[in-house]
């Protein structure tokens, strides 16, 4: 009999049902995925130590024991301490009179309340160090590191049971993270929303799988059908991590405004740019994006000040629901995100998908 191709050791590593990874910042569909047999890993890099632990608790005491994981940015090329205002005080005028211009243009408003950017784990190492001693003390069963090496936690995390997994956009770093022992290796291409290297998902996936020996490779970007499914374990990954196919879902906390833009969105919507965060970043194109694109644009400054600059723009464009001005992280996939479906649906889908596409390459699966 044919073996299940959507069996996989990381389905066994795991324990789940089916090779799909939801990273997500909204507890409902983590909770969702994760209790119709995927695996979910809950965005938290933006929120305080207290917060961390309380969405531990509340995800715990919904999907009976089963397992799930956190996602941290441990950048290492962020200072590593540094308040707020000794932070923003190095923004240079230039940018500070460029971004100026850009919230005159366009009438953005201020933000409402708090920055939550100013909470972001990417801003100083320190902070990212407080998030990550309440993931060793609750013992969550999967941390994730989605940018900076995670090496430096391995042995306080396998001491404890947890545990590690590394996002990469260059095999370079994934061979460090492997020959280091993390537990898999998610291998992320261009397509992909947020933060993403210049590497692209068919050729970075089975450059990463050649080099893994037993390690699970997971592949992102771009995966929002079943036919990426299926041709992401062909390339050799042993599942996907996925981002962009849940945040129209209906369980997802994100804007109506946003959701019905990404519905509406083709690939020639996403922007690829240092403007938001000073890294390389994929994101829907709103006016922010473009006017740094502009060849009389500065260059944007390194992290995190150039986060510390649009964390004003793109707070008050959300908090007063500016239709023209938000914009949030997508990736090149999003053009076959197309209606407003329940998690659990969109992951049935995806496996359903995954096998008919198995079957019509190969033939009558088991
Ligand atoms: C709204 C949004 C925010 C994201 N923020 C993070 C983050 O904080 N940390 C992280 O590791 N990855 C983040 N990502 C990237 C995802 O982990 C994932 O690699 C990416 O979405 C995969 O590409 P896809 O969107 O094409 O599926 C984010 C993705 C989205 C859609």
């Amino acid at each position: 009999m044919a073996k299940d191709p959507l069996r996989t050791k990381l389905c066994d590593m795991l324990g789940i049902e089916f090779p799909v990874i939801a990273f997500t910042h909204c507890k409902d569909v983590a909770v969702a995925v994760i209790n119709s047999g995927g695996f979910a890993v809950l965005g938290e890099a933006m929120h305080t130590p207290d917060d961390i632990a309380a969405d531990i608790k509340w995800i715990r005491d919904r999907v009976d024991g089963k397992p799930f994981g956190i996602d941290l940015v441990l950048p290492a090329s962020v200072p590593p301490t540094g308040s707020l205002d000794a932070l923003i005080s190095k923004i240079p005028e230039t940018h500070r009179k460029f971004a100026q211009e850009i919230k005159e243009k366009y009438d953005v408003p201020d933000p409402k309340g708090a920055i939550d950017l100013h909470q972001w784990g990417g801003l100083n190492q320190e902070m990212a160090r407080a998030q990550l001693e309440v993931l060793l003390e609750e013992r969550v069963p999967v941390i994730a590191s989605g940018l900076g090496s995670p090496v430096f936690i391995l042995e306080a995390a396998h001491e404890r049971g947890i545990k590690v997994f590394g996002l990469v956009g260059k095999a370079r770093q994934a061979k460090r993270q492997i020959d280091a022992g993390v537990d898999a290796v998610v291998a992320q291409g261009y397509d992909a929303a947020g933060h993403t290297g210049g590497v692209g998902t068919f050729s970075i996936v089975p450059e990463v799988a050649a080099m893994a020996g037993d390690t699970p490779i997971i592949a992102a970007g771009g995966v929002t059908t079943g036919r990426h499914l299926a041709a992401a374990l062909c390339l050799g990954a042993a599942g996907v991590w996925t981002g962009t196919l849940w945040l129209a879902s209906r369980e997802s906390d994100v804007d109506l405004i946003i959701k019905e833009r990404l519905l509406a969105a083709t690939v020639e919507d996403t922007s690829y740019g240092t403007s938001i965060s000073g890294m390389t970043m994929r994101v829907l194109k709103c006016p922010w994006t473009e006017e740094w694109a502009k060849p009389e644009a500065p260059d944007a400054l390194p992290a995190p000040y150039q986060m510390l600059l649009s964390s004003d723009y793109i707070q008050g464009a959300n908090d007063n629901r500016r239709e023209d001005l938000m914009t949030e992280a997508a990736g090149q996939g999003v053009g076959f995100v197309t209606s407003m479906k329940p998690a659990r649906q969109i992951l049935f889908d995806l496996v359903e998908e995954a096998l008919a596409t198995f079957e019509e390459a190969v033939g009558e699966l088991a």
